[in-house]
Order: structure tokens, then C-alpha cells, then sequence
């Protein structure tokens, strides 16, 4: 039985070639995570595998063919458990979340009628935004804004309740916000939703490298995470109920099959993504069982890979919770610092470890720079949570400086980051 303390951040490192890089015999600082993360070896060795062994298109009587049927289908169903979700064939790849969505939106549009609304937040990052703009300006539907709070940054419940009405159709929300890090509650935005019969469409772009997931026990109608933000390449998912899959028209070629997933999946598909995502899934599944043993009796009833996975999400989210407490209280420690965003620590269960920031006196790109320049890798300005800015009311000041660990980081790194930027910008 393994406890929290042996999750072993070394050999954890160990699988990210990426970690272990230098330029000019400085190590790198990557805590640019929620643009996507460095790819572990699991996920580059299915690629490179696949390349070289399996290299072909579907539905041939060849060998290559044949493997990479066997492939791909591996890699939706690894998906699928590691959504929990009722069968692989809920699982469409695609080029990344913002390409789906929009395709979705256009499949959708067949079912929105003038009277109806839409309802979209400010605590969104502009690939679960947009889609449903340009969905509201093709049907008429009317677009309703639920904000946030600019306190710490949380959607309000009862804002939320206020603005649903049977008209509303659609829901468009964030798991979790790739600027200030808040958890939305999703599974009570789903269930009021579903009360007045509208359909639920979740980005959990940012929430699948943080967390464990659970499609059934939220049970909205759609989600979309892309794998090169939880260790593997450039790759999008989208998980539907298969009966919304299924009745949903698509924008397909007439031979191309007609039942999902595959009606979704136009064209040619990156096959060595697919494999790479398996990868990165098979990274995490890996610590689920050297570190997750204690989390199992949280899920039932899931095969023995969604058993791992889900494990080793918990694993990941008990170590980051580490990372977000010690990182909030060493901004906490300067005072030209502005955190916006939860900063209570006893609520790190309602945020990721995506922590954004001002200080004062500096634009946010002379902070990113001053980092960049001792080999810390920070994003700045709006990364398309331009709502959010603009509430905020950053837009004209460039924006925040964002922060974003992910399960590798260390406490270390962290005092690093946090010792140049005490050094850089507080007065002694
Ligand atoms: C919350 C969120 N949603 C959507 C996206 C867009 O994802 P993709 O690059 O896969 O289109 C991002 C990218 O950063 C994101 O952080």
C-alpha cells in the first residue's frame, strides 16, 4: 500500500526527456503547463513506434492497416476510461479542442431556433466562446453572459439560475479556467440545465491534467480536453453521449462511415497523435499504480485502466494542491503582488494550480521577460481568456502574469521563481 508521501517526484522526472535540458548550463523552469505541457517518454515512444512499424491508412487487408485499426481503437478506448465514460465509441479525435467545438456548433445549428438562448460565461477561455457566438449570429438564438466574480474569480450559482430559463438550450462551461484556475461546479450547473432541457457542453481542457474525470457522475452531453495539455502531442477529444453522437448531423465526405465516432472524424486523423495520446495515458495509468493505491476506494465500478487512471489523477491533484499552497503563500509574501483568483488556502479543492497575477509598477511582459531571461518559462497577457481580462479591466495594462504547474513541477522550482521575482521587484 503506497501513501501520499511516496508519490516520487524524481522518478516521475525521469519520464519527461524535456526536464532534464540546459542552455547555457541553466535548467529549465517550464511553468508555462496550461499552454500545454512537455510529453512524456511513454507518449513519444507510441509515436515514434508507430511512425516507424505502423505507418498507414484505415481499412486496408495489410498488415500496417490492420495494426493501426488496433492502434487507434486502443487509444479511443484508453480515452474513454479515463473519462469513465460508457464506451469508446463516445470518443471523437480531432486536431484540438477549438476545431471540434466549432464543429459541433456547426452540427448544432440544425437545432437552434431563433427564440432560443445560449448561455456562455466570462470565466471562459475564447475556444468555448466563439464557437457558440458564431452559432448564436448563424440561428438568431440570443446569447445570455453569466459573470464572475471579480473577488476570487468564481461563477455565481445564483447568477446562473437567474439567467436559465426554458429558452435556453444550450450551456457552455469551463471544468476549469486556464487563467485564474478557478473549478466551476459543474455537475450543479448540469443539473439545473437539465431541468429546463438544455444541452451541456464542457471544456475541460484545463481540468484533465489536474484531476480525475468523470463523465457519467457529471453527466453533461459533451466535453473536450486536449491531450497536449496532460503530457502528450498536439491532439484534441471530444466526448459525447452516444445518443446525441448519433442523432447530431455531421459535416462529412459521402463514403466516409456514418455512425459515430468515426461521422466526426473527417478527413485523415493524426494516427501518431491517437498512439501518443495512449501514451500519455499510459503515463498516468503508470502512476496510479505506483502512487495511487490509497485513492481506489474513491472510484467504483471502473475497469482495472480507468481504476489506474483515475488513481493516478488523484495522485497528481494531492501533489499540486502542495504546489498551489506554496506558490500562493510566497506571492502572498510580496506585497507589490496582485493575485486574482482564489488565494484561500483551505479551498485549493475549487482551484488548478494556475495561479495569475499583477504587480504593481511592472507590465506583465517586463515580469514574463525577467523570468524568460533566468531560463523560467511564465505566459503573459490575456492566453484567450480575453473576457476575463476585460472584467478584470487588465485589458489595457497587459494583462496578467500567469503561472501554471503541472505534475512534475517542484517546490523548488517554485522558490526559484519566487526568489527572482522578490529580488526583481521588491524595493529594499
Ligand atoms: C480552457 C481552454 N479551452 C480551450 C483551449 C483551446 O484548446 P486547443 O488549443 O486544443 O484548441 C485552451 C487552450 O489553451 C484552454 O486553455
Amino acid at each position: 500500500m503506497t501513501t501520499a508521501d511516496s508519490y516520487n517526484i524524481t522518478e516521475i522526472r525521469a519520464r519527461f526527456p524535456s526536464l532534464t535540458i540546459k542552455d547555457n548550463d541553466t535548467n529549465r523552469i517550464y511553468l508555462d503547463n496550461p499552454g500545454g505541457t512537455q510529453i512524456c517518454t511513454t507518449s513519444l515512444d507510441k509515436i515514434q513506434n508507430y511512425l516507424i512499424r505502423n505507418n498507414a491508412n484505415r481499412g486496408g487487408s495489410f498488415r500496417t492497416s490492420i495494426d493501426t485499426e488496433t492502434i487507434l481503437l486502443d487509444a479511443r478506448r484508453a480515452m474513454s476510461e479515463f473519462l469513465n465514460a460508457d464506451s469508446e465509441r463516445e470518443i471523437v479525435f480531432g486536431q484540438n479542442m477549438t476545431s471540434i467545438t466549432f464543429a459541433i456548433a456547426r452540427s448544432l445549428a440544425k437545432w437552434i431556433q431563433p427564440e432560443h438562448e445560449i448561455i456562455v460565461t466570462r470565466l471562459d477561455h475564447d475556444g468555448n466562446i466563439s464557437p457558440w457566438l458564431q452559432l448564436s449570429n448563424e440561428t438568431g438564438a440570443k446569447i445570455r453572459w453569466i459573470d464572475f466574480d471579480p473577488r476570487d474569480c468564481t461563477l455565481s450559482l445564483k447568477d446562473f439560475k437567474k439567467t436559465i430559463t426554458d429558452k435556453t438550450k444550450l450551456v457552455a462551461v469551463g471544468y476549469a479556467s486556464n487563467s485564474v484556475g478557478t473549478i466551476n461546479p459543474i455537475k450543479e450547473i448540469t443539473s439545473i440545465a437539465h431541468s429546463v432541457g438544455a444541452l451541456v457542453f464542457v471544456d475541460a481542457v484545463q481540468y484533465a491534467p489536474h484531476a480525475p474525470i468523470d463523465v457519467k457522475d457529471i453527466d453533461a452531453d459533451f466535453m473536450v480536453c486536449s491531450p497536449y495539455k496532460f503530457f502528450g502531442p498536439h491532439q484534441g477529444v471530444l466526448w459525447g453521449k452516444y445518443e446525441l453522437l448519433d442523432k447530431l448531423p455531421p459535416h462529412k465526405v459521402r463514403p466516409a462511415e456514418n455512425n459515430p465516432p468515426h461521422k466526426f472524424e473527417t478527413g485523415t486523423q493524426s494516427h501518431e497523435g491517437q498512439a501518443g495520446t495512449l501514451g500519455a495515458l499510459e503515463h498516468i495509468e503508470w502512476i496510479g499504480k505506483q502512487f495511487g493505491g490509497q485513492y481506489a476506494s474513491q472510484f467504483s465500478k471502473m475497469s482495472d485502466r480507468s481504476l489506474h487512471m483515475h488513481c493516478g489523477m488523484a495522485a497528481i491533484q494531492e501533489y499540486e494542491q502542495k504546489l498551489s499552497a506554496h506558490l500562493i503563500e510566497g506571492l502572498q509574501k510580496i506585497s507589490e503582488v496582485n493575485i486574482h483568483g482564489i488565494t484561500d488556502i483551505q479551498r485549493l479543492d475549487e482551484r488548478v494550480p494556475t495561479v495569475s497575477f499583477t504587480v504593481q509598477g511592472y507590465h506583465p511582459r517586463q515580469i514574463a521577460q525577467i523570468m524568460g531571461d533566468n531560463n523560467i518559462f511564465v505566459w503573459d497577457g490575456h492566453y484567450y481568456a480575453i473576457e476575463i481580462i476585460n472584467q478584470l479591466g487588465l485589458e489595457k495594462t497587459g494583462g496578467m502574469i500567469r503561472v501554471g504547474a503541472a505534475h512534475y513541477n517542484t517546490i523548488d522550482e517554485l522558490d526559484q521563481l519566487l526568489a527572482v521575482l522578490t529580488k526583481s521587484v521588491v524595493k529594499h
